[in-house]
């Protein structure tokens, strides 16, 4: 295949996957996994509301990144500031009443123990999620790890 063959059939495959994706969106079904309509719930935001504050929520694994239990809105995280820290650091826990972050936010992903939050912990968001109103888009049995029930 020369190059412009090459082009022309990369062009055209993209054409055609794209053609799929808007022949999906125009039916507007989706369809999960295991064959059920799925009602679609739209990520306009502000569309559901975030839960109220309140105590933390219970986990279902050990490993598992606790769920926020309060808004987070104009909680911004920059190069320079981590609102998030203003409360949950070491320094500002127990005047804040938040739990301060786990000591495993410390460590590197070699492992080396650092002393301040690691890179790889500082976007809080990227785990930690809040909760809103919006109900399961489909039904699961999901159940609580054994160690936790
Ligand atoms: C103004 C202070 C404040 C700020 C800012 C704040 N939090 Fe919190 N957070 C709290 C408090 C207080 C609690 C504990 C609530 C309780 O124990 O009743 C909490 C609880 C949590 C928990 C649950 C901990 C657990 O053990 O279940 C997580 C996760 C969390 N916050 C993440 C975040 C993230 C991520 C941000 C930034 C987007 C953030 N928080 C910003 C005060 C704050
Ligand atoms: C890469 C994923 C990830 C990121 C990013 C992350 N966390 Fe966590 N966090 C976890 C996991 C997983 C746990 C539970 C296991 C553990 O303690 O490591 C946890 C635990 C916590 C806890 C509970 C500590 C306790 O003693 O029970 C708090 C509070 C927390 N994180 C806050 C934060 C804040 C604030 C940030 C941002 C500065 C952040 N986390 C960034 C994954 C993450």
């Amino acid at each position: 295949m020369n190059n412009k063959t090459r082009q022309f059939f990369v062009a055209a495959l993209m054409a055609a996957s794209l053609g799929t994706v808007i022949a999906a969106q125009a039916a507007g079904a989706v369809e999960s996994l295991r064959g059920r309509d799925v009602e679609t719930q739209s990520r306009e935001p502000g569309k559901y509301a975030t839960e109220k504050d309140g105590p933390p929520i219970e986990r279902n694994y050990v490993q598992q990144p606790p769920l926020i239990p309060h808004k987070i809105d104009g909680y911004s995280i920059t190069t320079n500031f981590n609102k998030c820290m203003d409360c949950h650091s070491w320094t500002r826990y127990r005047e804040t009443g938040a739990t301060k972050v786990s000591l495993t936010h410390f460590k590197d992903r070699d492992g080396k123990e650092l002393s301040n939050i690691s890179p790889r912990r500082y976007f809080c968001n990227q785990c930690h999620v809040p909760q809103t109103d919006a109900k399961p888009l489909v039904e699961n049995t999901f159940k609580k790890a054994e160690g936790l029930r």
